[in-house]
């Protein structure tokens, strides 16, 4: 029996419960062994129906030699930073849907997993359940990247969506999309376009092999946007989506940016509706290539999760190198850009 512990269990965390439990005869398939969860750190014990997995304590999970994965969905920088750090110095693969931690401090946590030979794995942070860093990384290893663009956040995708086809107000649909635990837990990272600027910061960093600043990405969400303007686009043949977009430039710079959209409506883009996230990978050789999927939610988020934990598990003795230098190798944001 494989033993593994989660950090945080809100609405990612318990997915991930919920997949490894529902999925036992595939896991166990592709592991040879069974899989379970051991232990689930929350900051306060509560009646759930998990509430034999909880402790409070995270060096419990620290220093259990049985525990070789932890699943980070703490969310935020401070204790995810700390406890991330604690677990691969501990030895322990870490994976993670935390996507403002991987923006933030990827490119050293990744350095860190290296020095003390494990894996810091983080496919759950971009696009919910649809595989996209990996197939960047991986099945595209072969191209040089010049753009990447789409649709990057569920919640203000589901937003946009019902302002369109029921004439709902922002605020009631926030709502909807909080109780489907799709936003965050403060929804002004998914409304302001942070969250979506986030995930544009990895796939550029991913896609380029160096750090991109979040602090250098213009980010604008969509609170901005109302029913008029919903309908006025759509009287003249178009949807606003909210874009997170990465690109090569001339001379070898490369830029990001999150903003609104108009798309006309003969673009695929303008069909992926709700929850939904669809993302672009332009490569010099394949030319553009569409992920499309769910891309918030409990089970889509766990799945990328259990995939992660099943993928260092599998690789623990065969590594692979995630290209990602730490110094910004001719980032321009647009806000310095000329022209
Ligand atoms: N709040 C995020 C979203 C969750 O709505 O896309 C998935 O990263």
């Amino acid at each position: 029996m494989i033993k593994i512990a989660i950090l945080g269990l809100g609405t990612v965390g318990t997915g991930v419960v919920k997949v490894v439990e529902a999925n036992t005869v595939p896991i166990q398939h592709k592991l040879g062994q069974p899989l379970s969860v051991k232990t689930a750190l929350v900051r306060k014990l509560r009646a759930d129906p998990y509430q034999h997995l909880m402790t409070e304590n995270f060096r419990e999970i620290e220093h259990d030699g049985e525990i070789r994965v932890v699943v980070e969905t703490i969310g935020g920088v401070e204790a995810a930073y700390e406890y991330t750090r604690r677990c691969l110095m501990a030895g322990k693969h870490v994976v993670t849907a935390n996507k403002q931690l991987v923006a933030e401090h990827g490119c050293e946590l990744l350095e860190l997993a290296r020095k003390n030979h494990v894996n810091y794995l983080f496919e759950a942070s971009v696009g919910g359940g649809i595989p996209v860093l990996h197939p960047l990384t991986q099945c595209m290893a072969a191209n040089r990247v010049d753009e990447i663009y789409g649709i990057l956040n569920g919640t203000t995708n589901f937003i946009l969506t019902k302002m369109v086809k029921e004439g709902a107000s922002f605020a009631e649909v926030l709502k909807l999309a909080q109780e489907k635990g799709y936003a965050e837990a403060d929804p002004t990272a998914d409304v302001e376009g942070i969250d979506a600027g986030r995930k544009i910061c990895i796939l550029a960093d991913l896609a380029f092999g160096h750090q991109v600043d979040p602090a250098q990405v213009p980010m604008e969400g969509i609170t901005g946007i109302d029913l008029k303007d919903v309908e006025i686009a759509g009287r003249h043949g178009y949807r606003i989506k909210l874009l997170g977009r990465c690109l090569r430039l001339e001379g070898g710079r490369r830029t990001a940016y999150v903003a609104p959209h108009l798309i006309s409506e003969e673009n695929p883009m303008s069909d992926v509706n709700d929850v939904f996230n669809a993302v672009v990978v332009r490569g010099n050789a394949t030319g553009e290539v569409m992920f499309y999927g769910k891309g918030a939610g409990e089970l889509p988020t766990a799945s990328a999760c259990v995939a992660d934990v099943i993928e260092c598990l599998q690789e623990e003795r065969h590594r692979p190198e995630i290209g990602w230098s730490a110094d910004t190798g001719g980032f321009a944001s647009p806000l310095t850009l000329k022209n």
